[in-house]
């Protein structure tokens, strides 16, 4: 009976080996630094109601799904950061196509200093 028992227990232990073995290996969910995160809460509550970040899903402005990569090469002269940057301050110097120029120019206003960086921080992460 103990032999059975032990038998059992070494399948069991092989078996779940071999399984951990066999599983593809769980991409890690990206952390946000602290800087991320205040701007991702910055996005809920300000952008999310016009900007989805899901892929080719429009509210009113594009997604933001991939943005940090478009943004890159929407302005010759404008790096990422300086691209998202200006687009939330001064949202009517570029308007992307297919798109009214609907996004509201208070943010320069609304949100403080370390908001706005923190926004833009978050929109980099968006590849
Ligand atoms: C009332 C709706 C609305 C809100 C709220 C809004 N936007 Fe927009 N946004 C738009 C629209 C419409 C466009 C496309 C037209 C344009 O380029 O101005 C746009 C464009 C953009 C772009 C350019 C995207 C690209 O692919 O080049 C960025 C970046 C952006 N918004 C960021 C933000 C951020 C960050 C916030 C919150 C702080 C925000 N938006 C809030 C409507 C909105």
């Amino acid at each position: 009976m103990q032999g059975k028992l032990l038998i059992l227990w070494a399948w069991a232990v092989l078996l779940v080996a071999c399984g951990g073995a066999v599983e593809p290996t769980a991409v890690p969910t990206p952390t946000l630094t602290a800087q991320e995160m205040l701007g991702k809460t910055v996005f809920q509550q300000n952008c999310a109601s016009c900007h989805s970040n899901v892929a080719d899903q429009i509210i009113v402005g594009p997604s933001l799904f991939g943005v940090a990569q478009r943004a890159v090469s929407r302005v010759p002269g404008q790096d990422a950061q300086t691209y998202l940057l200006t687009s939330i301050m001064r949202p009517n110097d570029y308007v992307v196509a297919g798109f009214d120029n609907l996004m509201p120019e208070s943010f320069a206003k609304s949100l403080t200093g370390e908001e706005i960086d923190a926004v833009v921080a978050y929109l980099l992460t968006l590849k």
